[in-house]
């Protein structure tokens, strides 16, 4: 079974959700957005597209007997504190179409664009249960993250002092990710100001100008997932000291809480879980793994 890995084009959109959710094909649009994501309909998936290509990074298809049977999504991961790589975001194969060597042309495809732009490696988190495929294909952990909660207080109000607001024109650009999801940082920033596709709350961004608060100047990101609920997103001009991440871990606690939202999730590098702790917040894991493939 031979297949063919090329650039996705707007008319492969409608078959991501074959790729990702064939099970969601007959249901209505809000539940297959609300389920499956992007992939679950076919102008979210174009948009995603537009996302990737104007960050600079590509969407590849693997056909096999002209049937689209799994796709891979690659960005510049420009602001890794790791130093500047390229990031495999997302990676399925259609079920039925797995062990088949689907996967390892699709990584390859990724391997050869990450090379052509001159990276030096290779970067992803994977899904639980595909570290082993990762590996087979020379992947290794070469760090880790934790993940962690808040359970912000019901404080309401205006934003704390030192902070201005921010907008989706004030792009982050040329900073660090200190702390976020599991995307690079400028992905995950104008997915959340402009995709209308899976959220439908306004995200609330802060650049923290006060020195006192985490070393700032910072910029903070509440990338709501629901109408009290956010995932925090945290672009520093330099790596912070535990110290940092520790005042800069308060401070989002405070500014959800004055937005009126109430949990907040963090995802960062395990060095920085005790700092977390202090900040009150709950470790709910310090494994999740950081897979590297030297270019
Ligand atoms: C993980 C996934 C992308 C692998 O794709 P695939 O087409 O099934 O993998 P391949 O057939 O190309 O496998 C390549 C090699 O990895 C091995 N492999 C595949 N899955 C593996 C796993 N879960 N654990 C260990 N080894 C694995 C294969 O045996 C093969 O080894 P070999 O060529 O040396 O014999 C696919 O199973 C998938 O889409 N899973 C669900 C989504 C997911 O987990 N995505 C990862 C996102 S980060």
């Amino acid at each position: 079974m031979k297949a063919v890995v090329r650039p996705a084009r707007r008319d492969d959109c409608i078959n991501f959700i074959d790729i990702h959710c064939p099970e969601l094909r007959r249901h209505a649009r809000k539940e297959r957005l609300a389920k499956c994501g992007w992939w679950g309909d076919e102008e979210a998936c174009v948009f995603l597209l537009r996302l990737y290509r104007g960050l600079g990074g590509e969407v590849f298809v693997a056909e096999v007997s002209n049937e689209v049977v799994g796709e891979v999504e690659v960005l510049p991961h420009s602001d890794c504190l790791l130093g500047p790589r390229a990031y495999v975001n997302v990676l399925w194969v259609k079920e039925g179409f797995r062990g088949k060597g689907v996967g390892r042309a699709l990584v390859g495809e990724a391997v050869e664009w990450a090379r052509n732009k001159g990276f030096e490696a290779l970067d992803t988190i994977p899904e639980e249960g595909s570290e082993g495929f990762y590996g087979r294909l020379g992947f290794e952990r070469v760090a880790t993250q934790c993940k962690a909660m808040v359970r912000a207080g019901e404080a309401g109000g205006k934003a704390p002092a030192g902070v201005r607001g921010v907008h989706a024109q004030d792009v982050p650009a040329g900073m660090l990710l200190a702390a976020g999801t599991y995307r690079p940082g400028l992905f995950t920033w104008f997915a959340a100001w402009f995709d209308t596709f899976t959220r439908r709350h306004h995200p609330i961004a802060y650049e923290v100008t006060d020195p006192e608060v985490g070393g700032g100047p910072w910029v903070l990101l509440l990338d709501r997932f629901s109408r009290r609920g956010a995932s925090a997103v945290v672009f520093t001009r330099g790596k912070p000291g535990c110290g940092e991440v520790e005042a800069m871990a308060r401070a989002v606690a405070e500014a959800a809480s004055a937005s009126g939202i109430n949990q907040v999730f963090i995802q960062t590098w395990r060095e920085y879980a005790g700092a977390l702790r202090r900040a009150g917040y709950s470790v709910l894991r310090v494994d999740v793994p950081w897979l590297s493939l030297r270019l």
